[in-house]
């Protein structure tokens, strides 16, 4: 693989940490030890997260292109659009989002709150509109593009999640060695890697980098989408063009690719009364902060995976944390009470 061949704007701090839970781990039985890598501690700017890794490559083609404005699009609470502000305002560019109104909320302030506050802050100019969830690419997305265009701007199009985009899967396949120099420094190798999935880039760039390590089948993906086929396919249509642009030099199976759905339900946005467990656990045992949109659906996942021993006895597992922990503001409801 070369990896070296990309330009990568740095936006994080670089290596992120590996820490030890072992409360958590005491928590769910004490047979598996987990292990967080913090993704979610990965920069100073506007509370960080999985994005900012996407962008380190995305922003260079974004540059070459003479581009002066960003746009791009999500949910209300969405943390992609918030990294996308926080990207446009660290290189000196403009903003425009798209946000759709993924998710039915009962809080009064989900709109004002978290991300979106951020997001404004930053000096994006985010429009809500109506649509509902859907990882594809959308019309309000292309008629940002345009309306940029047609006030004279120069636009760069960043899909939802910056996932299907020439380089959006490249920081996840550097996070796979980036994992084994990590490894080497402990003296032991993890078993599992447990991440959320949604738009894609992240378990795809994964994917590709671990193929690379003969361990691929190890990255288990908790689907967080509820629309379990469309982010599969997308998932499997990043790895190959992210497989073929670091030049991996085979095609990677279908059965390296391990996609979980079980833990999405009700829907997306919405966390199940064991999605909201998991979130206190963690919470409580660690003082590990998970959000109800992603990270505290494969949170759940994993504790479910191993407390079903599918996830076997002595093995040391690396959950993943993408960040998210903004979109928390956006359910003072839920969690009222703790
Ligand atoms: C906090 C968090 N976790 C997980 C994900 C899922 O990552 P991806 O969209 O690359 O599948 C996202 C973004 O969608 C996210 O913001």
């Amino acid at each position: 693989m070369n990896l070296e061949k990309f330009e990568r704007y740095p936006l994080t701090f670089g290596e992120t940490a590996i820490e030890h839970l072992p409360r958590l781990s005491a928590a769910v039985g004490g047979k598996v030890e987990i292990y967080a890598k913090r993704e979610d501690c990965n920069s100073g700017l506007a509370m960080g997260g999985n994005k900012l890794r996407k962008l380190e490559y995305i922003l260079p083609d974004a540059i070459a292109s003479g581009a002066d404005t960003l746009v791009s699009i999500g949910g209300v609470q969405s943390n992609h659009t918030r990294m996308v502000a926080a990207a446009a305002a660290k290189v000196g560019m403009k903003c425009r989002l798209v946000q759709e109104s993924w998710v039915p909320h009962e809080d009064a302030v989900y709109d004002r709150v978290g991300n979106i506050l951020m997001t404004r802050l930053m000096g994006a100019d985010s429009r809500i509109v109506d649509d509902g969830f859907d990882i594809g690419i959308r019309t309000s997305y292309e008629a940002a593009i345009e309306d940029v265009k047609a006030e004279g701007g120069k636009p760069y199009g960043i899909p939802a999640g910056g996932s299907v985009n020439k380089f959006g899967a490249i920081g996840y396949v550097a996070f796979a060695e980036e994992v084994k120099k990590q490894e080497e420094e402990l003296g032991f190798m993890f078993d599992y890697i447990v991440v959320c999935v949604v738009t894609g880039s992240t378990q795809a760039g994964m994917i590709v980098g671990f193929a690379d390590q003969g361990r691929a089948d190890r990255v288990i993906g908790i689907d967080a989408s509820g629309t379990v086929e469309q982010t599969r396919a997308q998932v499997c249509q990043i790895v190959d063009n992210a497989a073929d642009l670091v030049e991996l030099g085979r095609k990677v199976t279908d059965d390296e690719i391990v996609i979980n759905p079980d833990y999405a339900y009700p829907a997306y946005g919405v966390p199940s009364e064991e999605t909201n467990e998991a979130i206190r656990l963690a919470a409580q045992t660690e003082a590990m902060m998970t959000d109800p949109v992603y990270e505290g659906k494969s949170m759940q996942g994993m504790i479910d995976l191993i407390r079903k021993g599918d996830i076997p006895e002595g093995s040391k597992v690396l959950y993943v944390h993408l960040g998210g922990a903004p979109a928390l503001n956006g359910y003072s409801y839920t969690y009222r009470n703790g």
